[in-house]
């Protein structure tokens, strides 16, 4: 038979149409991931939080076609895209099953590699979803997620909480916080966690990388910035006050940014290999 890389008639046209592999916030975080998989053939692996379909697809093509990738993520759009992608790259061994990873619908003991880009950081119970992961590994199951850490965007924080100081605002400065410790957890917590569900720690590695901008207002029309954070800000406020409190933080950012000159914000992370006992 035809290898399928020498076959032309292998979709590839629409690639074109489709080329965005991953958002660019998510390369430094998954970078590294796929760095610290132990690819071998013919396995189940899950990805946790696709997204559009990273680290999804990459992990298909990167473990061949003997590997079956399931992924997970509630988001209806964005696992059509993932979709339509794995399609137009003529990838057949990805799963997308949209929903929770609070429930996982895959079998106990089925899966051999967990993966998750920020994602286990990102769902409504992590308890529950560890759960799941230790439910669904085998013994020697390889799990690697990573995780930007509490000092992610301090910059920006530290501007925030002086803007709602200056306004007396504190419900808002406990509510930034709690949203701090609720998205980014001390990684001496979340390896409680793993441990607690049969997890082995083999690695953990810490990097950063610095997302920088022109200014305040350039960071903040940013569409990663718009779609990923800004919700979450918005919501931190009391409805009346959103404009101000938002004028007075553009404001603060750009002193800042022509003091510096630029606005850079420090993004740590860890990335976490462990292992099913
Ligand atoms: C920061 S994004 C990471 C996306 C992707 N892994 C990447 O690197 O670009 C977090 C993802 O977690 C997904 N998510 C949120 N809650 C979830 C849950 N309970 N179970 C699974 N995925 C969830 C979101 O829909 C989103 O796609």
């Amino acid at each position: 038979m035809k290898k399928k890389y020498l076959d032309t008639d292998t979709p590839t046209g629409g690639v074109v149409n489709i080329g965005d592999e991953l958002p660019l916030w998510s390369a430094p975080f998954g970078l590294k991931l796929l760095d610290k998989v132990r690819y071998k053939p013919d396995i189940s692996a899950l990805d946790i939080g696709f997204g559009s379909g990273f680290p999804l697809i990459e992990l298909a093509m990167r473990l061949g076609e003997g590997s079956v990738v399931y992924g997970i993520d509630p988001w209806e759009a964005a696992c059509e895209r993932a979709g339509e992608k794995a399609l137009a790259y003529g990838v057949y061994n990805v799963r997308i099953l949209q929903g929770v990873a609070e429930s996982i619908p895959l079998e106990d003991e089925s899966i051999d590699l967990i993966v998750s880009n920020n994602g286990i950081n990102n769902v409504g119970s992590r308890e529950q979803v560890l759960d799941e992961c230790g439910r669904v590994s085998r013994s020697g199951a390889q799990l690697v997620l990573t995780m930007n850490l509490d000092q992610s965007m301090y910059e920006v924080y530290q501007c925030f909480e002086k803007v709602l100081m200056a306004r007396q605002m504190d419900d808002a400065v406990n509510r930034m916080h709690r949203h701090i410790a609720e998205k980014r957890p001390p990684v001496a917590h979340l390896l409680r966690e793993l441990r607690d569900r049969g997890f082995v720690i083999r690695e953990q590695e810490y990097d950063q990388f610095n997302y920088c901008f022109t200014d305040g207002t350039a960071m903040l029309n940013h569409y990663q910035i718009r779609s990923g954070f800004l919700n979450a800000w918005v919501d931190m406020l009391p409805q009346g006050k959103v404009e101000e409190v938002f004028d007075a933080l553009e404001d603060e950012l750009n002193i800042q940014a022509r003091r510096d000159g630029a606005l850079r914000l420090s993004i740590p992370f860890v990335v976490i290999c462990a292992e099913k006992s």
